[in-house]
Parts: structure tokens; C-alpha cells; sequence
């Protein structure tokens, strides 16, 4: 892990980056110098339009102005200890997710459509706005909706049990529209911006994967759309760690009882996904308001399962 505490330098200030290159980084939403010190040298190249060489250097002299490198283990520390987590609304969940929904990392929501992936993401929006004390962070949420699934009224519904200002508490998640893979991409990497200027602390995607399934159909697309979704949670993970934002996404699964061979409830995406996001939820319909939710990946945490329910007003204990 790198030591994050940056050092007032613009972009213009690294040597071989003149304006108008600065221009064009911060275009493909590189806003600051530490998302050069940890983008690799193709891409960057890619972007800029230089050699490998030439951006290996630019890489190189940034990671030098901010002194990255070894870290020592208090400076790994004490970036550990500046993790937010964020509440779900239910005590359970948050236990299985060791206390919340974390900053510096991806959480990913998995499951067949109703098992509560939205909701989810709805009462996260609000409850990122709470104050620590209550399991928030004081900050505002960036929604990119893929789905056309958004519902203010939904979280006004929410907000208002919650005693929340209801206005206030809209106009503090910002929602963007995306309307195909590319847009996405697009989305993610303006993201960066936004999350400074509007004191964004989590960012939730719903679903991450839903265009990448419908833009890249057949077999012989399946290459490119894994590159394509590798790359897009490499720049997820980049904006978590660099911003010490959670990252919130969801993901469909298709429980298909046609499928007799296989796991008929293998998350879009399979492996690149798994090997990405920092912790992975299952998530299962149960009897009513019921669902159950399994740990599947993480870092640091014990396999487990939770049962939690989606009520008019949020997710809650049963
Ligand atoms: P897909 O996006 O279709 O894959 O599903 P999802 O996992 O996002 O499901 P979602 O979070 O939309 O959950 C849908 C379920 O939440 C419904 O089956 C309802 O049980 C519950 N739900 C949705 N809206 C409301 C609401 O306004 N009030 C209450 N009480 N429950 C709701
Ligand atoms: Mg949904």
C-alpha cells in the first residue's frame, strides 16, 4: 500500500508534462498526481499518445515528488486508520461486513434480481450522510444508475423514517445516468472530480456489469469485455484508495433452473470481479422481507451468512 498524504503539486508541476498534456490527463480524468503515480505505464501511454518509456518516466517522476515507494508499516497504518465505514440499517449486515461498508475499497452486491442489491445501495446513499456517530461519514453519495432503477421516492420514503431533511438529503446524491458501457467508463472517470468538489464519500454503481453483458454479446466478445471491466475496477480501486472512498457496486445474477450443469448463480464478470473487489456479498431472497446474505470474499473476514430484511422503511434487523 502507498502513502497516500499528498503534497500540494499540480500535474503541470511533473517533469515532461507540460499544460497541455496536464489538459489532456485531466480530460481522461487523472485529476491528480498520485492517479499518475499509480496508473501503469500503457495506459498512460495509451492516453497521452507517448511511448512506454517516456510514460514509465512521467510514472516514475511523480511516484519520486510524493515520495512513494516502501512505506513503512506506520505510514500503512495510519492509512488504515483513516477507513470510514458506512451503516447498511442493519446491525447484522454490518457485522458481516466487519462494521460497514469501507472506504479504500470495492464492495460488490451479487444476487438475482429482488434480493435486495438496490435497496441496498438506496439506504447506503442516505446513510453516508449520517454523522459518525450514527454510522455515517458526513459526506454525499454518487449514484451511477444503469438500470434506469433510481427512485427518489423510494429514498424519500426512506430518508423521511430516518429524520433526515428530505430535500437536503436528495440533493446530497448526485445521479448520473449511464446509458451504455462506454458511458459508464465515461462516468467513472469523471467520477474523480466530482468526489473532491462535492465531498463524495461513497459511490455506488447499480449494476456494474448490466451494459458490459449487453454491449459485449456472444463468446468471442468475452475477452475484450473482461479487459474492458478489469480495467474499470483497476479505476475503481484507484479513486477508493486515493480519495478513501467506499465504492458500492452491484451485480446480477441469473438463477436459471435450465442450467443443470455449473453454478447457475455465477455473478456476471466471474473471475475479474472476484479477484477486484475487495469484499463480495451474496445476497438471496428469504421468506417475505427476509434475505440472506453470505460473505463470499474478503480480505480479512470469516465466511459467514446474516439474515436482514427490506421494510418500508430500509433495511433493518429482522
Ligand atoms: P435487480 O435489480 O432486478 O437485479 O434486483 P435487486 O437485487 O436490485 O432488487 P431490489 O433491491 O430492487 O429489491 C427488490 C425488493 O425490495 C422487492 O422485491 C421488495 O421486496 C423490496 N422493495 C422494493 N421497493 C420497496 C418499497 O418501496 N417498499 C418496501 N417495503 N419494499 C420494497
Ligand atoms: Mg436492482
Amino acid at each position: 500500500m502507498h502513502d497516500l498524504k499528498e503534497k500540494k503539486i499540480e500535474l503541470e508541476d511533473i517533469p515532461g508534462v507540460g499544460p497541455k498534456l496536464a489538459d489532456k490527463l485531466r480530460e481522461m480524468g487523472f485529476s491528480d498526481p498520485m492517479s499518475i503515480a499509480v496508473a501503469s505505464p500503457s495506459e498512460l501511454a495509451s492516453i497521452l499518445e507517448i511511448g512506454e518509456v517516456t510514460a514509465t518516466k512521467i510514472i516514475n517522476k511523480t511516484r519520486d515528488m510524493l515520495e512513494i515507494g516502501f512505506t513503512s508499516a506506520d505510514k500503512v497504518w495510519e492509512q488504515r486508520q483513516k477507513i470510514g465505514k458506512i451503516t447498511t440499517g442493519s446491525k447484522a449486515l454490518d457485522d458481516l461486513l466487519g462494521g460497514g461498508v469501507e472506504t479504500q475499497a470495492i464492495t460488490e452486491a451479487y444476487g438475482a434480481f429482488g434480493s435486495g442489491k438496490t435497496q441496498i445501495g438506496f439506504q447506503l446513499s442516505l446513510n453516508v450522510q449520517l454523522p459518525p456517530e450514527k454510522g455515517g461519514l458526513n459526506g454525499n453519495c454518487l449514484f451511477i444508475d444503469t438500470e434506469a432503477t433510481f427512485r427518489p421516492d423510494r429514498v424519500l420514503q426512506m430518508a423521511k423514517s430516518m429524520g433526515l431533511d428530505p430535500d437536503k438529503a436528495l440533493k446530497n446524491i448526485y445521479v448520473a445516468r449511464a446509458y451504455d458501457s462506454d458511458h459508464e467508463i465515461f462516468l467513472i472517470d469523471k467520477a474523480g472530480e466530482m468526489i473532491k468538489e462535492k465531498n463524495i464519500r461513497l459511490v455506488i454503481i447499480d449494476s456494474l456489469t448490466s451494459h458490459f453483458r449487453a454491449d459485449y454479446v456472444g463468446r468471442g466478445e468475452l475477452a475484450p469485455r473482461q479487459q474492458k471491466l478489469n480495467k474499470l475496477l483497476h479505476n475503481l480501486q484507484r479513486l477508493a484508495d486515493s480519495q478513501n472512498v467506499a465504492i458500492f457496486v452491484t451485480n446480477q445474477v441469473l438463477t436459471n433452473p435450465a442450467i443443470l450443469f455449473g453454478d447457475p448463480t455465477m455473478p456476471i464478470g466471474g473471475h475479474v470481479l472476484a479477484h477486484q473487489s475487495t469484499y463480495r456479498v451474496y445476497l438471496r431472497k428469504s421468506s417475505g422481507e427476509k434475505r440472506i446474505a453470505r460473505m463470499m470474499d474478503s480480505p480479512n473476514l470469516p465466511p459467514g451468512e446474516c439474515v436482514f430484511k427490506i421494510t418500508p422503511d430500509g433495511i433493518r434487523d429482522v
